[in-house]
């Protein structure tokens, strides 16, 4: 095994890169969107209860057990969770942490790259003129290629290469690429959005218009900052505010414990993980809240936001809106933003390539080069389906599965080694180790029991999710023997493709029947890429063991 010397060169380039693997297209796009389609204000109070009862515990979890395997070595989950439990089985639960990496960054680096294109045409002025449909039919066409009447996809496979390339040239360098990406990005990303954050909040009713009279920039922040007390028993919500919080956080996927495994073995843990943790919030809370929601109800109204919230609404309808400023501004805008949104990305995207180069480095002795560019090849793989067959679904059903279902299992499980195989006092002295702040008693407490539950519950909840999300009727209806009817968005149901075939069983006219059949297909196919990687990577740990065994240094 290749001893790594490498760590990070400060402290405060550490916790800029452990920000920036945090701070990421996540907070800007997803934040908004959850908490427009889960009632604003009703969002916001299950999303902080969760950042702090199942985020920062998660958090300790993460670098400590980073920390603790990187001290004989260990840079990725496999072996980290190895020398963390007695036993053959537990080296393959780390499996999830490298394959949900390669997963998520080879659509993740898509929509980076949108971010690239965009600033292009903000700077060129493509969109000069444009009216909003125009815009949001701009973004439509440069997905929509595999459809392509012209046949010409040329421009989004070119701008997904160079953004892959740039992310695997940067990894090639090792940490000190990392760090100096961080350093320079993320003051950068603070200060495009507090300038973007400012005209949002300053806008007011000076963007209403003939066509969207009611535009309000107001209405868009007092819809988020209402807090609505009546959400607390939804668990829709409860569950969407955990999705959020996992993602936003990069919490079970394995990055994390992959920095912390170049920390020193004595460096503090307790208080770099909790001020990374909060500079994500206020990303996410204070500027992510501040910029899309409001310049677009500042525009077109709250209304209008809330019927078309989704992860390309940014994309639809921000160069519109900074037309509005005229030809410069706009150009600045266009600049600012998707700047903002690309170093955002970037610095998520390098932390998805370290756990597949820390384990290739540690386990087989590979170069860093050769680790950085195997895992751009591997990326460019998996991802040219979902840049190809976007609209056919292979980008929703990435994002379904690994950066959606594989962060609660691994989460779960993770949680489960921790503080029950591990053990809690054993953990809980890893986590105070170094530690520049007393962490208050409790959490040794909320470790232990209670984020394993809440994890358990939002894994069961996302199983079992019940019709139309009616949790007391189908308990109702549990109860007095007429059973549990599960919805379509459960993950049962997902699998079984139960809404799809529904939809196929009522298509009436051949056109549709056809498309539904193709977008099985293209789900089926989705669905065998990712379970080919999973499969792949974990005969690569299991050769790892092999190896392992054959020099003497396996555990069992
Ligand atoms: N945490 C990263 C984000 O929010 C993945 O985008």
């Amino acid at each position: 095994m290749a001893q790594s010397t490498e760590s990070w060169g400060s402290r405060v380039g550490l916790i800029l890169a452990m920000a920036g693997n945090a701070v990421g297209l996540g907070n800007f796009l997803r934040f908004p969107v959850q908490a427009v389609q889960n009632g604003g204000g009703a969002f916001i109070i299950p999303y902080l209860v969760c950042f702090l009862i199942m985020g920062i515990p998660l958090l300790f979890i993460e670098w400590s057990s980073g920390r603790y395997g990187g001290k004989t070595g260990n840079h990725s989950t496999p072996y980290i969770l190895d020398t963390m439990a007695k036993g053959r089985v537990w080296k393959y639960i780390g499996v999830f942490g490298i394959f949900t990496n390669i997963a998520v960054v080879s659509y993740y680096c898509y929509i980076e790259s949108w971010t690239m294109s965009y600033v292009y045409h903000s700077l060129v002025g493509t969109f000069n003129g444009l009216s909003q449909g125009e815009v949001a039919g701009f973004f439509n066409t440069y997905v929509t290629i595999g459809e392509s009447t012209t046949g010409i996809p040329y421009e989004a496979v070119i701008f997904y290469i160079i953004c892959l390339a740039i992310n695997t040239f940067i990894l090639s360098k090792g940490l000190g690429g990392i760090e100096k990406v961080a350093k320079i990005g993320m003051p950068l990303l603070i200060l495009f959005g507090a300038i973007l954050a400012i005209r949002g909040l300053s806008l007011g009713t000076s963007g209403a218009s003939d066509v969207f009279p009611d535009a309000n920039a107001w209405d868009g922040i007092n819809f988020l900052w209402t807090p609505q007390f009546d959400s607390l028993t939804n668990p829709k919500v409860w569950l969407a505010a955990a999705g959020q919080i996992f993602f936003t956080l990069s919490v079970g996927m394995g990055t994390i414990h992959c920095y912390a495994a170049y920390l020193k073995s004595k460096d503090d843990v307790a208080l770099n993980s909790v001020s990374a943790g909060f500079m994500n919030e206020f990303v996410e809370v204070v500027l992510g809240s501040a910029v899309v929601i409001p310049i677009a109800a500042g525009y077109l109204g709250l209304d209008w936001v809330m019927k078309n919230a989704g992860f390309g609404m940014a994309f639809q309808t921000m160069p519109y809106l900074f037309q509005q400023w005229g030809t410069v501004l706009a150009a600045l805008a266009g600049l600012f933003w998707f700047g903002l949104l690309f170093f955002a990305g970037i610095t998520s995207s390098l932390a998805m390539g370290t756990p597949w180069m820390g384990f290739m480095r540690d386990e087989f002795d590979w170069g860093r080069n050769k680790a950085a560019w195997s895992f751009g090849g591997l990326a460019l793989l998996m991802g040219l389906p979902t840049v190809f067959f976007y609209n056919q679904g292979v980008f929703d059903e990435y994002d379904y599965w690994a950066g959606t279902v594989s962060l609660v299992v691994f989460a779960l499980l993770e949680t489960i080694v921790f503080s029950w195989i591990f053990g809690i006092d054993k953990g809980w002295r890893e986590i105070n180790e170094g530690a520049d702040i007393k962490i208050p008693n409790i959490y040794k407490f909320i470790i232990k029991y209670i984020t394993p539950t809440l994890l358990l519950i939002v894994f069961l909840g996302a199983l079992f999710t019940p019709l139309n999300n009616d949790w007391s009727g189908n308990l109702h209806a549990l109860f007095t023997g007429n059973g549990w009817t599960l919805d379509n968005s459960s993950i049962i149901n997902q699998l079984a493709f139960t809404g799809l075939n529904q939809e196929i069983a009522a298509a009436t006219d051949a056109v549709t029947l056809e498309k539904l059949n193709d977008k099985k297909f293209f789900i089926s196919f989705a669905r065998f890429m990712l379970l080919g990687l999973f499969l792949f990577i974990s005969s690569i740990v299991y050769l790892a063991f092999l190896k392992r065994r054959k020099e003497g240094r396996a555990t069992l």
